[in-house]
This record gives C-alpha cells, structure tokens and sequence, in this order.
C-alpha cells in the first residue's frame, strides 16, 4: 500500500522497509487497521513520531484506494491523537504536499489549521497543526 500511493507522501522515501524502520525506532507508533483478525488485509495505516515532545508529527498516514471516504482515514487518526494526547503530547503537526488537495481537505477536517509552507522532498508543501500553543 505503501508503494502505490507512495505519490502522497511528503517524504520521497515511504517504503515498506522505510516503514519497518521507523516502527523500530523508539517514540515512533505505527497504528495499523485491518478488515478483520491479525492475517486479514490491511485498510490503512498512521504513523505518529513522539520522540521529540510535547510536539509530535503525524503520518504517514493512508488509506486503501477502494475504501477511502468511508471514515477509516478519520478513525486511524483519532486513534493516534488519543494515543498523543494520553502521551503528554499538546501540539501535533502534519506535512502534507501542496498537490495533495484531498488530504489538506480530510486534515482539516480534523480541525487541522495551515500554519507554513514549506519545500519538503522537493517539492512544495504545507504545514497543518492541530492542538494548544
Ligand atoms: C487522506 C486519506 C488518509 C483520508 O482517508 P479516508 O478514509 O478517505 O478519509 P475519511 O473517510 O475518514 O474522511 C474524513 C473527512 O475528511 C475529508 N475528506 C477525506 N477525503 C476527502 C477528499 N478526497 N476530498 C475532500 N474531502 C475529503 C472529508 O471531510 C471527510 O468527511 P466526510 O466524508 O464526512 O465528508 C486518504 O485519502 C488517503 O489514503 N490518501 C492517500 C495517502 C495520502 O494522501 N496521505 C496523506 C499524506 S500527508
């Protein structure tokens, strides 16, 4: 999944490898969300890198492509901001690609505000926080 969305993401290296590297490192999480049991495929998944607070950033964070619009992208990101939140962590922050009009769209939804633009990978982008100053 990782792979043939790998468009998306902010950072040019989202690879499954790059993902079971980052789950090895600590203060980082990787919620997964499957249809089922353990084996069953997998709907989405959300990253949340806590290794510096009280700031953490979310991501990455996606979806199936068949199964998008559904609230499962809503669900795995609620799971990781409780998860911060019962962590001390106040301020979450996400980069998402200026491209990337439907994740801006679902951040905010998420009560994310835009607060920079930044040139991340290359490419243009912009910062979304959620949480108290
Ligand atoms: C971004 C992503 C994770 C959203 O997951 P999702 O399961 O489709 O999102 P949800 O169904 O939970 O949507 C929640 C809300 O976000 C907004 N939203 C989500 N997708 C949207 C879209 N394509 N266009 C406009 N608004 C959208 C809506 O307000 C939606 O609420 P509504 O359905 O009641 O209108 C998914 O589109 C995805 O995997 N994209 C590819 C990877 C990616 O871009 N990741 C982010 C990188 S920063």
């Amino acid at each position: 999944m990782s792979n043939s969305n790998s468009e998306f993401f902010q950072y040019p290296k989202v690879s499954p490898v790059f993902i079971r590297d980052m789950c090895a490192k600590p203060g980082f999480k990787m919620f997964v969300l499957r249809c089922g049991g353990a084996d069953s495929p997998v709907v989405g998944f959300c990253g949340a890198n806590f290794a510096s607070p009280p700031t953490a950033e979310l991501g990455p964070i996606c979806v199936a492509g068949g199964l998008r619009k559904r609230g499962y992208g809503e669900e795995l990101a609620k799971h990781a901001l409780d998860f911060l939140k019962q962590n001390g962590i106040t301020k979450v922050f996400v980069k998402v690609k200026r491209s990337n009009v439907a994740a801006q769209k679902f951040f905010k939804s998420l009560d994310f505000k835009v607060t920079e633009q930044i040139i991340c990978g290359g490419e243009e982008a912009l910062v979304m926080r959620y949480g108290k100053d």
